[in-house]
């Protein structure tokens, strides 16, 4: 089945936040933000901007009736600065004003007076300096120092991973009104709008159903939406409601890459050991996120690199320590993968630098050590239906590994100015949040009298498919139709409490919400049908928008036994309640069964440079998927090809640059590049890894958005040794991303 949004994205009706029209007497807020990263306010000169002709307000902290707070997981955000600043771009006020233009021209009117103080911008001197956002946290099993005697190999070294901008199509916005009785509705461009109402309630001093928070969809999210959405909804909450006007807020490209948080850069430092036989008996890391001026999500992402830090291996003595440190630059945040790809990274790059010191390719210690059903993940949890060695299998018969290593070594001795070099990555990828509590969805389905079906649900429809993918569920489950059933807005006061739609699963969580809903219904109408035909309810099975006795067809049709049911006063709505079973997780102890299941694969990844101009492209990428049973091919496609092209965007051209004073440099998109279709790579091909899929992924269909950008890691290190290939004595160093600067002084080394 197509997405459903497809025809209306080409033709452009689908509505984002700042197609909603306006409602008469709209305002527009423009937000003043620090101009230094770190520094003690003496007070903001609105006089200029106030005079304005055209300026309705300028709002500050002081105008908040409620908390200056946005914090999601620990309360360290204002939303306005309010004494300090603690990041370039941090929000000190918001300007409203009868137009955009004006908002703007105010905004430049602002004068701030702030005494500067040193910024700290490195993960590293954070920590140093005390400077954690949370207490650092461990993953270990078995006995690593204990190991190290073990040992015939033990190498060290140091990786750093670089930030990476989201650059979703649609800047962060918000549109907000009162409704009656001080009520406020906002629309955003949050992927977690239960976040925002609970925020907007506590800025505006308010009872959280005095909120209204409805999302149609984004023009993308990729976690930027998460959490950092929040901040404009509540700003256009609090203008709407100082005001008593309707108030929106759209960020500009420059102000949006300039003001929000990014992926989190890593810096680690590694030791492995391995056997004579290259088996990996010990890792012992520890990693320094860079987590910004506040925690923002990244706690959370900190577990995520600590529960991905071994990837798709099975090592028995691992103690891997991690440190969220506090900077001045903004709140990193959420980014598919969610810390997952920097520790996957450092632990392939110890892999890689044990290969190169072993002079043998990598892929002889990947394979050696690729997790086998049962073994224990680092964090306690048992493999079941482990993939990876079946997805090296089905990845050889396709595409021969050992011929395409024969191929590039060919092609490298016939040409002297251009090389290739080859990598492998395999990917294991947790499915379920982290955090146990998250791991619950409701949906509300309705049947109309009509025999049409509305569903509501709590996931976010940004792209990824996934009001698609519940539109296939309820229609399936109904067995009518996917033209009679509709997906709603995500509205907070038709579906609470939402987890936002992140974690890759949103699909499973609210899919599986609304199959519970629709089998109750289907239930209820079967009896219905079995009444109207004096038949027991046993014997009745609806099935393609009729009903059958006994498996053979019966005059009675779906839209008339709708009908009949209806004034038969039987209920026609229900609501579906899903709470992921058997996940826990003891944060104390870091051991539990934090995943549903685990989502595999490999990429072959071949990339090629000229070692004139130090420019590359890529000229392979082969993937065998863990796909469980796909229930749309061509959106779980999408995801891989998209995923795929973010991952190697992020390893390779994306630069996210700040200078010492925490400015930042990559401030457009001349100076931050992503691929885009120039730098796809030549030949993309996923097969799927034959597999009937756990019952736990919904229809038996596994979670999809982030594990692909994973094998976007397999891009740098077919770089890296493409550069070996021409230029045997460079030492492999490990600091993403491998930008064409890098890869020509490493040619020349
Ligand atoms: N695909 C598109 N087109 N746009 C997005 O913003 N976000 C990704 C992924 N795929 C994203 C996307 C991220 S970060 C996540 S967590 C998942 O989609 C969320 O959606 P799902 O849980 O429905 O897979
Ligand atoms: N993934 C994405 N978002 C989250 C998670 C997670 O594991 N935990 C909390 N928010
Ligand atoms: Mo995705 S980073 O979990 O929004």
């Amino acid at each position: 089945m197509k997405n459903i949004d497809s025809i209306s994205h080409v033709t452009g009706r689908s509505l984002y936040v700042d197609d909603i029209p306006v409602r008469t007497g709209t305002l527009y807020g423009a937000v003043f933000a620090s101009p230094v990263a770190h520094g003690i306010v003496h007070g903001l000169d609105v006089s200029k901007a106030e005079k304005i002709n055209g300026v309705e307000a300028i709002l500050t902290a002081a105008d908040i009736p409620g908390e200056n707070q946005i914090g999601g997981i620990i309360p360290d955000e204002v939303l306005f600065a309010d004494g300090k600043v603690e990041f370039n771009g941090q929000p000190m006020a918001l300007v409203v004003a009868r137009d955009e233009l004006t908002a703007r021209k105010a905004v430049a009117a602002i004068k701030a007076d702030i005494e500067a103080l040193e910024p700290v911008t490195d993960a590293r001197e954070a920590c140093e300096k005390d400077m954690l956002l949370v207490p650092p946290s461990t993953f270990q099993t078995g006995d690593v120092e204990s190991a190290w005697d073990q040992c015939a190999h033990i190498f060290k070294g140091r990786t750093e991973s670089g930030g990476q901008e989201h650059l979703y199509i649609e800047m962060q916005g918000s549109y907000a009104y009162l409704m009656e009785n001080g009520h406020v509705k906002i629309r955003s461009s949050t992927q977690g709008p239960t976040h925002v109402q609970k925020a907007a309630a506590n800025v505006l001093g308010i009872a959280m159903h005095q909120v209204e928070v409805d999302v149609t969809r984004l023009g993308g999210g990729f976690g930027g939406k998460e959490d950092q959405a929040t901040a404009y909804a509540c700003m256009a909450a609090l203008a709407a409601t100082k005001l008593e006007k309707p108030v929106k807020i759209i960020l500009h490209r420059m102000d949006d890459m300039r003001m929000t948080g990014k992926r989190h850069p890593y810096s680690a430092d590694y030791v492995i050991g391995l056997s004579k036989d290259l088996k990996i008996l010990a890792y012992k890391a520890t990693f320094y996120q860079n987590g910004g001026a506040a925690a923002d999500l990244s706690p959370a992402i900190l577990d995520r690199s600590l529960f991905h830090s071994t990837n798709t291996y099975y090592i028995p003595n691992s103690k891997v320590t991690a440190y969220s440190c506090k900077t001045n630059l903004p709140p990193n945040t959420a980014f598919r993968g969610f810390g997952g790809p920097q520790g996957m990274f450092i632990i392939e790059s110890a892999i890689a630098k044990a290969a190169h010191e072993l002079n043998m390719p990598a892929r002889m210690i990947q394979q050696k050590n690729f997790l086998k059903e049962g073994d224990h993940f680092q964090y306690g949890q048992v493999a079941k239906n482990v993939n990876i060695g079946k997805c090296y299998q089905r990845a050889d018969e396709e595409y021969h590994i050992a011929r395409i290593e024969k191929d590039v070594e060919k092609f490298n001795e016939a040409n002297q100015w251009r090389k290739q070099g080859m990598a492998l990555m395999p990917i294991c990828f947790g499915i379920s949040f982290t955090n146990k509590s998250m791991n619950q969805a409701r949906s509300l389905v309705h049947v109309y009298q009509d025999g049409s079906v509305g569903v509501s649900t709590g996931a976010i429809e940004m792209g990824q498919g996934v009001n698609t993918k519940i539109l296939q569920v309820a229609a399936r489950t109904l067995s009518i139709s996917p033209d009679k059933v509709k997906v709603e807005t995500t509205n907070t006061t038709r579906v609470s409490n939402t987890s936002p739609t992140a974690a890759s699963s949103g699909a499973d969580l609210n899919g599986k919400a609304t199959e519970m809903a629709c089998k109750q219904l289907a239930k209820r109408l079967r009896r219905t049908a079995a009444t109207l035909l004096s038949e027991k309810p046993a014997n009745i099975t609806l099935q393609d928008e009729q009903v059958f006795v006994n498996g053979v067809k019966s005059q009675l049709c779906w839209t008339e036994l709708v009908k009949k049911a209806h004034l038969d006063r039987v209920c026609l709505t229900e609501q579906g309640h899903y709470a992921t079973p058997m996940v826990d997780f003891d944060k104390e102890k870091s051991k539990g069964h934090p995943f549903a299941y685990h989502v595999y694969g490999l990429a072959v990844v071949v990339a090629e440079i000229d070692c004139l101009r130090g420019n590359y492209h890529f000229e392979k990428v082969l993937m065998v998927h863990d796909f469980g049973n796909s229930m749309n091919h061509s959106i779980d496609m999408g995801q891989v090809e998209g995923a795929l092209a973010q991952g190697l965007g992020w390893m390779s051209m994306e630069e996210v640059a700040y200078d010492k004073e925490g400015k930042l440099l990559s401030n457009n998109l001349s100076t931050y590049k992503i691929p885009d279709i120039y730098s796809a790579p030549r030949e993309v091909q996923c097969v799927p890894l034959p597999t009937k899929g756990p019952k736990e992924a919904i229809l038996r269909s596994k979670a999809v958005g982030e594990p692909p950008l994973m094998y976007g890691i397999g891009g740098y290190f077919a770089l890296q040794n493409a550069i070996k290939a021409f230029n045997p004595d460079h030492v492999p160093d490990f600091n993403a991303p491998m930008t064409m600067e890098k890869v020509l002084m490493r040619l020349y080394q």
